[in-house]
């Protein structure tokens, strides 16, 4: 399969998932020592899974503290967006295409900072093999990456999101394990470093995005 390594057995759970990606140190990531952060959020319908499951890049300071994702200022302009859209966030399944926070140690004005590193196409197509074990489980009917390294950690390419936004690319079931629909959109982060004109320009962008999931998710239920 493209962009996955050969992990050896699948994990059957998402409780498997979580115990191994805190022990996980196949990237250097994972050497860092920081906290894994495992998605969140009901596994089937019977747990009200509405069927979207949402991925981000990698937890920030705030979720590394925290141990969940999306509960930083990123977190925050997603739950605007999804109450405007109509997405309920407590019925998708929400997670990361890398598990752990990449940073570098930095003293800004005397306080000790982390700050936050692109994840490589390497350490994104090492941890793969997680995100794709949860979706094998959670098996979501659509997808939403959210950025270039969450599109990576589903597709095992790069993908431009200007061209992939707006329609739907298949994602082949696992291991006989059906398949979804993935959407691709801007990460919310990158909205948060914009502003003035460029920023609403790119606000205007998310929200058609997340208006055509809300609408697809509506077709399918
Ligand atoms: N950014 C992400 O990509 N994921 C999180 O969980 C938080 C911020």
């Amino acid at each position: 399969e493209k962009g996955a390594l050969d992990m050896g057995e699948r994990p059957a759970t998402l409780g498997a998932i979580e115990r191994a990606i805190h022990a996980c140190a196949r990237c250097p990531i994972g050497e860092l020592h920081n906290t894994a952060v495992m998605g969140e959020g009901p596994q089937s319908v019977a747990e009200g899974f509405s069927g979207l499951m949402i991925v981000g890049e990698q937890p920030g300071d705030h979720e590394d503290q925290q141990g969940r994702p999306f509960v930083g200022p990123a977190g925050q302009l997603l739950d605007v967006h999804l109450a405007e859209a109509g997405i309920d966030r407590s019925a998708a399944y929400v997670t990361n295409a890398v598990k752990h926070f990449k940073y570098v140690p930095k003293v800004v004005r005397g306080s000790k900072r982390r700050l936050h590193q692109n994840p490589s196409a390497k350490e994104i197509d090492v941890c793969r093999w997680w995100v794709e074990s949860e979706r094998m489980i959670v098996q979501p009917r659509l997808v939403l990456a959210m950025g270039a390294s969450a599109a990576r950690g589903m597709l095992g390419k790069t993908v431009s999101i200007t061209k992939a936004r707006g329609s739907p690319i298949p994602l082949d079931g696992i291991d006989g394990v059906g398949g979804s629909e993935l959407w691709v959109t801007a990460h919310p982060s990158y909205l948060l470093r914009l502003d003035g004109a460029g920023r609403e320009e790119q606000e205007r962008l998310f929200r058609i995005d997340l208006a055509a999931v809300a609408a697809r998710l509506a077709e399918l239920a």
